[in-house]
């Protein structure tokens, strides 16, 4: 990323103007690595947010609160789209969502024909599964540790058209990417048509290496739907070098949107394949927008993911995720090791960034999250399956390292 696009406006305020010319420019100048460790220059940042101080939130991945200038901005799209109501939607909403389209594609990598606004991951990955063309014997892969609403939408497949879902276990902290690729390998079969694999697990923060497991998966003709609900704005990477049939993510997690908004990427020869779940015959088989009539839709959240934009890349991807990954390796690096502390995120830090996951061993994960609200004032939340036990840690650019050491102290207590 270059000064200019660093000196974009935020929201509508400019950086340079947020921290004063001279102090900007030194900024501006700062390899990221240093920058990560810049406290004032983030305490600056945190201020674009209203944060609560009833207590320390490490549960951000949730979704993410907007910034204030994001929120403003949000709010003066929903009085305008009210005040002009449907000759908005008659003459305007259609551009104004081609428009954002375009720009999203552009931060994916990705042509905007190969591109929808969605209301969130659970959507793009369901249309998808839901519009695939199984036939009854075809063989899905997939691993427990992803997310309940996609491992329930194969189960439904599996009630209604026949299919069979084999499912992989994830090693916690993997000694190769060749480890978590074979994993997904074993359970290939002639029969196995489509593989979904997260790019981030969200009760670990486990970063899996997607394009090795694509590569793999289509040596053996199988295509692969990536769930990149907390890679999208965390981690710096462009969709198509993942080598991936699918992807979606929600953009009011790590991007900041207003609520319900998300994205799906369709790799342009997979288009005319899928089946909408909701017919359009206005278009072609091969053009994406037939997989995005949805109805009407609150159109001033679409109108929201051009300012979460402009906030994103004020700061820039890679000063995003060295400072998120910073911030994770900032308290686990504390506790790693420690007796009754037990991490349940990999320990090479190129396979994790935000979030991570810590059990104590004396706690149930729902007893260590209730304590460290009442006796810590830490709000996180507990993770209790498939075999993960612990609480889910998730700072964000908002989250202080003074924050985290309060969390560092909460856990050597507990432990004892
Ligand atoms: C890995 C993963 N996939 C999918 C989802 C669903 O996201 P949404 O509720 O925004 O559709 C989540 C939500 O936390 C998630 O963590």
């Amino acid at each position: 990323m270059n000064k200019r696009e660093f000196v974009r406006t935020v929201g509508g305020l400019s950086l340079g103007a947020l921290f004063g010319e001279r102090r900007w420019s030194r900024y501006a100048a700062m390899a990221p690595g240093r920058l990560a460790q810049d406290e004032p220059f983030w305490a600056e940042i945190r201020r674009q947010y209203l944060v609560t101080d009833e207590y320390i939130n490490l549960e951000n991945g949730y979704f993410l609160m907007q910034s204030q200038p994001v929120l403003e901005a949000f709010v003066g799209h929903v009085r305008d789209i009210n005040r002009q109501a449907s000759r908005y939607m008659r003459t305007r909403q259609y551009d104004d969502k081609a428009a954002v389209r375009t720009r999203l594609a552009t931060m994916a990598g990705c042509s905007p024909e190969e591109l929808i606004i969605t209301r969130n991951t659970t959507e793009s990955l369901d249309t998808v599964i839901a519009g695939f063309d199984w036939q009854a014997g075809d063989e899905a892969i997939m691993a427990a540790q992803d997310y309940g609403a996609m491992l329930d939408m194969f189960r439904l497949q599996a009630r209604r058209r026949g299919i069979v879902n084999r499912v992989v276990s994830l090693p916690m902290d993997p000694a190769s990417d060749e480890e978590v690729v074979q994993l997904y390998e074993s359970a290939i079969t002639a029969k196995t048509r489509l593989l979904m694999v997260c790019h981030m697990v969200n009760i670990t923060g486990h970063i899996l290496p997607v394009t090795k497991i694509c590569d793999m998966a289509h040596r053996h003709g199988v295509q692969v739907m990536v769930d990149g609900a907390h890679a999208f704005a965390q981690l710096d990477f462009a969709i198509p070098d993942l080598h991936c049939d699918y992807y979606g993510s929600s953009l009011h997690k790590w991007l900041g949107t207003p609520l319900g908004a998300g994205l799906l990427y369709v790799r342009r020869d997979r288009i005319a394949g899928l089946w909408p779940v909701f017919a359009d015959l206005s278009v072609t088989d091969g053009d994406i927008r037939k997989l995005n009539h949805t109805g009407t839709h609150p159109v001033h959240t679409d109108l929201g993911i051009n300012d979460a934009l402009d906030f994103h890349q004020s700061i820039g991807i890679q000063r995003k995720e060295i400072r998120l990954r910073y911030l994770q390796r900032y308290w686990t690096d504390q506790v790693r090791g420690t007796r009754g502390i037990i991490l349940n995120t990999p320990s090479d830090p190129q396979r994790s960034c935000a979030i991570a996951n810590v059990g104590v061993t004396s706690l149930e994960p729902a007893a260590l999250a209730r304590t460290l609200l009442e006796q810590h004032r830490i709000w996180t939340v507990a993770i209790d399956t498939a075999g993960v036990r612990g609480a889910r840690i998730t700072p964000h650019l908002f989250t202080s390292t003074a924050e985290l050491d309060a969390l560092v102290r909460a856990l050597r207590t507990l432990a004892g």
